[in-house]
């Protein structure tokens, strides 16, 4: 069998997710049945201290070669990192991921994209023009249960699916009129992008994506008609933001819904039934929440009156550390797209992105939600604070 190909990265961050997925990162590819593509961690950086990304590294067990850099800008010009993880908050994507572009570097940004559906095409130009890899991070598109779902549709088990419904809501309400985030939280500080949108509805906007604009053949891609309900909280940010989208060609429609107050999943056991439906003209398939992360679906065929077939698509986890939260498929898809010398996913087309981002971005103005110039303009500057972490 051949060597498998080593993708070496450099992890741009230090906070909450970055450390997720660089423990996925360092996971055996062998426990999830991986053996033609394989992860190194070569580098991590903070804006604020080489201390921090030290800290960082130790955290998540780095091998002890890995090195840690206090900016930004001494990550991205590292000859021996190949791709940069972008796991800065929204606000920051777009300044971050072109300072890894215009170093060189391939980029996996997480979501959301960027702010603007602009910032996000002149990153797409950007990797274009350079010859880069360019991914925005929807880890749940490359989940196998994904893959299924979309497999089940494509081979027509539930018909011609007309409608699509999905909800992430989390449940924070504080009972006082605010939420569980303090105001200068990225969930919900402007500044930051903060919003139930951006961080969250764009779940639900990916299983309404995936199941109905993904699969539109090509040459037949429409984008949708954007019809948004939203709710901004006192800090200007949206907390619940509910966006029906119509493909009129295609006689369907989308029902993606967020919100920082109620939950998809009040008891934690999805006895409040699923969140996400995508209904056919034969049936019906079910995803149990949550949306960024499913572990079972379920099928209803009009032909079968009374049954279910319930199909559960369990994350692997290390038998020693117990780790493993499914972020390294995408990791994987990253790998083979550059083996392979294609620059963008297939399952995550950079046309695709853009087009959800304008659907947010269409959504969060018919709702009067603004953020700062500082983080919606796209032009990028090096020395914005935003890649310079001058706060
Ligand atoms: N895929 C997923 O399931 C998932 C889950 C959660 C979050 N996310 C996405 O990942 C991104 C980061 O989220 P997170 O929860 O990891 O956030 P977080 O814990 O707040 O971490 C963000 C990191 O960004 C850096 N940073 C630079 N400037 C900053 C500033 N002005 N304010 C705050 N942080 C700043 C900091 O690291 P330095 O030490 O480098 O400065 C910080 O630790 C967001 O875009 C979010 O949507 C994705």
């Amino acid at each position: 069998m051949a060597a498998p190909y080593t993708l070496r990265w450099g992890i741009l961050a230090t906070g909450w997710i970055a450390e997720v997925f660089t423990k996925d990162l360092l996971a055996d590819p062998a426990l999830r049945g991986v053996h033609d593509v394989r992860h190194e961690v070569v580098a991590a950086a903070s804006s604020s201290s080489k201390d921090r990304a030290a800290d960082f590294l130790a955290k998540v067990k780095a091998p002890s070669t890995a090195k840690a850099y206090g900016s930004y800008h001494e990550l991205v010009a590292d000859p021996d990192v190949d791709i940069i993880y972008v796991a800065t908050p929204h606000s920051h994507h777009f300044q971050n991921a072109m300072l890894a572009l215009e170093a060189g570097k391939h980029v996996l940004c997480e979501k959301a994209l960027t702010v603007t559906a602009a910032q996000a095409r002149k990153l797409i130009e950007t990797a274009r023009a350079k010859g880069l890899f360019f991914m925005e991070a929807v880890w749940t598109r490359y989940f196998p249960l994904s893959i299924q779902v979309r497999n089940l549709i494509k081979s027509g088990a539930i018909g011609t699916v007309y409608r699509t419904t999905a909800d992430l809501s989390l449940g924070n309400d504080a009972g006082d009129g605010k939420v569980k985030f303090d105001d200068a939280h990225r969930m919900v500080n402007p500044a930051l992008a903060g919003g139930a949108l951006l961080d969250l509805g764009i779940y639900s906007l990916t299983w309404v994506f995936q199941t109905l604009y993904h699969l539109q053949p090509e040459g037949e891609k429409e984008s949708p008609i954007t019809i948004a309900a939203v709710t901004k909280y006192h800090t200007g940010a949206d907390e619940a933001t509910s966006i029906i989208v119509n493909f009129p060609r295609h006689k369907s429609q989308g029902i993606a819904t967020t919100s920082l107050r109620v939950s998809t999943d009040p008891d934690g056991q999805n006895t409040a039934g699923p969140a996400i439906r995508i209904q056919g003209s034969e049936g019906e398939i079910q995803v149990m929440g949550p949306a960024y992360s499913p572990l079972q679906y379920r099928v209803i065929r009009r032909d079968s009156p009374g049954k279910v077939e319930v199909v559960d698509c369990p994350i692997p986890k290390d038998p020693i550390t117990g780790w493993g939260q499914g972020m390294f498929w995408e990791a994987d898809e990253c790998a083979r797209c550059l083996r392979d010398g294609r620059k963008e996913s297939e399952t995550l087309p950079w046309e695709e992105s853009v087009v959800i981002m304008e659907v947010m971005e269409q959504a969060l103005r018919q709702g009067g939600v603004e953020y700062p110039e500082l983080i919606t303009t796209d032009v990028y500057d090096p020395q914005s604070p935003l890649n310079t972490g001058k706060r």
